[in-house]
């Protein structure tokens, strides 16, 4: 497995992250525990370190099967990886969202519970997961920074903020990463943001590298969702939204199909070669949560793309060419990184 440097300051770490989300919630409920666990171990085996979770993942069920994961692993393995940890993000007993707290009090007790459910004495890399508009993000960033300093966490990151934040941020304390959406189908980060973190030595963990599943190749019409599934109400799933976002992974597919292998590898790929191409560290967090998606996705890293080839795959899916939102309203009014 090749590794990555995240940013200038930030952890070596491998050049796919596994991102345990899907596994505890988000994508409905009929996932398996034990897939899962096998998932994290599969990942673990072929070299991936970077494993990506936040507390508000299944209120803390997602820490948890980390945790289960990582002790039931060989020593070498779970020595060798790395937790992404995101907080912040507050929910209701019936999983609403309620809220964001960047208030270092709340940092710290946010910290305690997530060291006791990884069962780790420290997190590789810290971050909220969405800027809470009552704290200045100094203030928050501050308290990740003494937690550093502290020993409980190495590295700061962040989350789904924009290019004024980013810099305010980063005249506080050095940031390993930035975790935003980024993908053929998500690329509003590439005029601003994505510049701003190269110019800052700062390092990019995209998620929904796969649009969430629609842009894996795997998603269709007749594919039913339960009530706990975000595809439920994300726009890009919907109506007339999905049948054109459809129509751009069979474009998509025919260029797999030409290369022989698929289209979440081409996707994945794609993503891959962002890195190069704009001198960043781009770290892709995979969502897979079996292990037959884990060997598909892990398989892009054997799929190069030449120039050529990124531009019939742009071709194929034009910038700004998806239908729809990447989030329903009320979770796009929270995200700094689209506030024009
Ligand atoms: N910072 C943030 O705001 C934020 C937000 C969201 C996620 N994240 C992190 O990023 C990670 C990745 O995000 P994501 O899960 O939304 O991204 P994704 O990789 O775009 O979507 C994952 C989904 O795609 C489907 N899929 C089909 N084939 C796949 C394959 N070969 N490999 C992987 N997935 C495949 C699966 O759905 P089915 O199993 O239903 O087919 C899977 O649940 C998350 O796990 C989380 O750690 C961060």
């Amino acid at each position: 497995m090749q590794n990555r440097q995240l940013g200038t300051t930030g952890p070596h770490v491998s050049a796919i992250g596994l991102g345990c989300m899907g596994m505890s919630a988000m994508y409905g409920t009929g996932v398996d525990r034990a897939e899962s666990i096998a998932t994290i171990h599969a990942a673990l085996d072929a070299g991936v370190t970077l494993l990506d979770t936040g507390d508000f993942y299944g209120m803390g069920h997602n820490e948890l099967l980390i945790n289960e994961a990582l002790r039931t692993a060989p020593a070498a393995h779970r020595e060798r990886a790395l937790t992404s940890v995101k907080f912040g993000a507050l929910r209701g007993p019936d999983g609403a969202w309620v809220g964001h707290d960047g208030r270092p009090a709340a940092i710290k007790n946010f910290l305690a519970y997530s060291l006791q459910r990884l069962g780790t004495d420290h997190i590789d890399i810290y971050r909220i997961a969405r800027l809470d508009p009552a704290v200045p993000i100094e203030e928050t960033v501050g308290a990740i920074a003494e937690a550093v300093q502290a020993g409980y966490v190495r590295h700061i990151g962040l989350s789904e903020v924009g290019a004024e934040t980013i810099r305010r941020a980063a005249a506080v304390a050095p940031i390993s990463d930035l975790q935003i959406e980024y993908s053929l189908v998500a690329r509003g980060i590439e005029d601003e943001i994505l510049p701003v973190c190269r110019e800052l030595g700062i390092g990019l963990t995209p998620y929904g590298v796969l649009s969430r599943g629609l842009i894996s190749g795997h998603w269709n019409r007749e594919r039913t969702t339960d009530a706990q599934d975000f595809r439920n109400r994300a726009p890009r799933f919907q109506g007339e939204n999905l049948d054109r976002n459809l129509e751009l992974v069979e474009a998509l597919r025919k260029i797999a199909d030409a290369r022989g292998v698929s289209v979440a590898q081409i996707a994945i790929a794609w993503v891959l070669a962002q890195g190069v191409r704009r001198s960043t560290a781009i770290v892709p967090l995979v969502g897979s949560r079996r292990r037959d998606q884990l060997a598909e996705a892990l398989g892009a890293l054997d799929v190069t793309l030449d120039a050529d080839d990124l531009a019939a795959i742009e071709e194929a899916v034009p910038a700004d060419a998806a239908a729809g939102a990447r989030y329903p309203e009320a979770q796009m009014a929270a995200l700094d990184s689209e506030k024009k």
